[in-house]
């Protein structure tokens, strides 16, 4: 069974082919982050546009890298939310068009969903059942994953998304938009304990995340600096900010392994990118006998692979949908 997938849930316009169950053919990404930077953050109607243009061109360069044609897809899938409702309707609807013009079944996979497949595309693989924690933008929370489709929430972030606590601190410090790979790049080398900042929930046993009060600490604290943030100041800020996410990440996460008596956890979405959290796993591994599975780097952030991946596995389970499944904007992820 080979799969076309298509992801434009977001600013990114993406399609892969993939040979079920994990064998991946192509994985193309249009990013729109050039467009979007000089505003510091998506903005939707843009993005709907962007997506209209780059989204044939970049299933024909798919199809092209994997030396296929539409005669060999068997399923189509694409992200059928949650997401920029304009958005999502471009890559969803151009699915739909080749599904029915060609006669093949379709799955309109989730977004979140897609995230926590992509540790499949490189080995060792993950089993079900495991612990994910996924950290993106716009999300950010604790899954007991069963299987496709079959998974409960543990915990989630009651404000902002990891991702978004990177992004907005980014913002206050002026070091633009993704600000989760700019705060990154600021931290190397700096010392992340010269700041205090909080650490929200800590020590409470619920698996709830906050990030809200970090984004305000830490514009309070730049607001007393004010202009003595020397380079020296704004590394170790940057390095402090990146830990006090971090921590709150793998505090909870150990937590939530112990409470569901699991030894395996999958780490998902664009903050798995970030190298601090991917030590702070690698300690974790180390210190609690956790099998930690992240995705390869260039599949953290958005992209059609996960989604194939995600296709073909709801595909195995005999999972097929009608051409009438919505765009979603919001959509829960646990049942
Ligand atoms: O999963 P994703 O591509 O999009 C959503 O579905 O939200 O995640 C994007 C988020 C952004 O907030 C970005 O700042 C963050 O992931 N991010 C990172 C890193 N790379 C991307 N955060 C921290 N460190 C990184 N290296
Ligand atoms: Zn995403």
């Amino acid at each position: 069974m080979r799969v076309l997938a298509i992801e434009s849930s977001c600013d990114e316009t993406a399609a892969a082919v993939l040979s079920a169950p994990f064998d991946l053919e192509s994985s193309i990404v249009a990013s729109q982050v050039v467009v979007h930077a000089p505003y510091g953050g998506v903005v939707p109607e843009l993005a709907s546009r962007h997506h209209v243009e780059a989204v044939v061109p970049v299933v024909r360069q798919a199809l092209a890298t994997a030396r296929r044609t539409l005669d060999e897809i068997d399923v189509v899938a694409a992200t059928s939310g949650p997401g920029l409702i304009g958005s999502l309707m471009v890559g969803l609807q151009v699915a739909k068009g080749i599904a029915f013009a060609r006669g093949l079944p379709f799955i309109g996979v989730h977004h979140l969903e897609g995230h926590l497949c992509a540790p499949f595309l490189a080995a060792p693989r993950p089993e079900f059942p495991f612990l994910a924690l996924l950290v993106s933008g716009g999300h950010t929370g604790l899954y007991a994953v069963r299987a496709v489709g079959d998974i409960t929430c543990l915990g989630a972030t009651r404000d902002d998304a990891a991702g978004e606590a990177f992004d907005k601190v980014a913002a206050l410090l002026g070091l633009g938009y993704p600000g989760g790979v700019a705060i990154e790049r600021a931290a190397a080398g700096g010392d992340a304990a010269r700041f205090m900042l909080p650490r929200a929930l800590r020590g409470r046993r619920n698996l709830d995340f906050s990030f809200s009060g970090l984004k305000t600490a830490a514009r309070i604290a730049l607001e007393r600096l004010g202009d003595d943030l020397d380079a020296t100041g704004l590394r170790d800020f940057c390095a402090s900010v990146q830990a006090a996410i971090v921590d709150s990440l793998i505090e909870k996460s150990r937590w939530a392994l112990r409470q569901v008596d699991c030894r395996r956890l999958v780490v998902a979405g664009g903050v798995a990118a970030n190298r601090a959290l991917r030590e702070a796993l690698e300690a974790l591994r180390r210190s609690d006998g956790i099998d930690v599975y992240l995705p390869p780097l260039s599949y953290c952030t958005d992209n059609a692979a996960m989604i194939a991946v995600a296709a073909a596995l709801r595909w195995s389970r005999g999972d097929r949908d009608p051409l009438t499944k919505p765009a979603l904007a919001t959509w829960p992820l646990a049942s």
